[in-house]
């Protein structure tokens, strides 16, 4: 694997594998047995958003692994001043040894990928956020003990969580419903292969989607980027919540999953939220050890 850029770039069997190498890296740190596997590497981080969950677990995640991070504001990058992504990408392929960007444009993540000659892993774009996927596909795991077979519902905005978790959901074998707003659907072309699969549905109706689920997923409603439409989507995603009614259509040991940071009383609700805390901090700290496997798997020999 030389990138994550986007899931649908991935094969099942290599979402497979950096979930068994997130479990040892997971098992391996818990019992401070040492795992050096990247010493002496840099990681870059571009940052073009706010973020806590995304920049601490890299930064962490490259000290345990024996490395190093670079915490790069594009506000402070002369890519901030317009300087060209072609030339920033080739540029920090000749000081560092990886890359890890949060932008908006799903092309300028593509671009540094095509220009530079270091892996470049996506931290969120508009379009997807394949390495919060894969620490949720983690949790699952672990708390269900399978992901194949089980049904995830997500509630809310067609947005980049969506996107990805629709495509991470059925290449590991989940049948994945979503319920959002007419306009809000997620991206048109991940849902034509969906419903290619026969493993998707899209309707408005929540506690449709959420009948018989074992995994209950939502977002916040305004994304990063969409400040100004916050009060007009507040009224567009009302009772497209995460609340007691739509947990009583799922199944009764249904578990729920939020990305972070959670506005209680819009997508979820605050009660939900709480019952739930264990698997959602969980998928959290799964962001670390899901996110050493891609380091290692995209900068290491492994
Ligand atoms: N879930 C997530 O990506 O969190 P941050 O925005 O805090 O990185
Ligand atoms: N959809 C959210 C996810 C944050 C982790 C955003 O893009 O702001």
């Amino acid at each position: 694997m030389k990138h994550l850029l986007k899931l649908s770039d991935l094969t099942t069997a290599e979402i497979t594998d950096i979930l068994n190498l997130a479990d040892q890296l997971k098992f391996e740190k818990k019992h401070s047995i040492k795992h050096h596997y990247l010493e002496g590497k840099t990681l870059g981080m571009i940052f073009s958003k706010s973020s806590t969950r995304t920049r601490v677990s890299f930064e962490v995640g490259m000290y345990d692994l024996g490395g190093h991070a670079l915490f790069l504001s594009a506000n402070d990058l002369q890519i901030g001043r317009g300087e060209p992504v072609e030339d920033t990408a080739r540029v920090l392929s000749r000081y560092l040894d990886g890359i890890m960007i949060r932008t908006y444009a799903q092309s300028e993540v593509e671009m540094l990928a095509q220009y530079g000659s270091i892996p470049i892993i996506n931290g969120l774009t508009d379009y997807c956020h394949p390495c919060q996927i894969l620490a949720d596909l983690l949790t699952i795991r672990e708390h269900r003990g399978t992901i194949a077979g089980n049904k995830l519902c997500y509630i809310g905005d067609g947005n980049n969580m969506a996107n990805s978790y629709i495509v991470g959901g059925i290449k590991m074998g989940m049948d994945v419903t979503v319920a959002c707003p007419k306009g809000y659907e997620p991206d048109a072309e991940i849902m034509k292969w969906a419903y290619e699969s026969g493993h998707f549905n899209c309707t408005t109706n929540v506690l449709e989607a959420a009948e018989n689920a074992d995994v209950v997923c939502t977002d916040v409603w305004a994304s990063m980027g969409q400040e100004s439409e916050a009060a007009m989507r507040r009224e567009i995603f009302k009772g497209y919540c995460v609340n007691n009614e739509v947990m009583e259509r799922a199944k009764n040991d249904a578990m729920v999953l939020h990305c972070l940071p959670a506005h209680r009383g819009e997508e979820i609700m605050a009660d939900v939220f709480e019952a739930h805390a264990n698997e959602i901090f969980d998928e959290a700290e799964n962001r670390l050890h899901a996110q050493k496997a891609v380091l290692v798997m995209c900068m290491g020999n492994k």
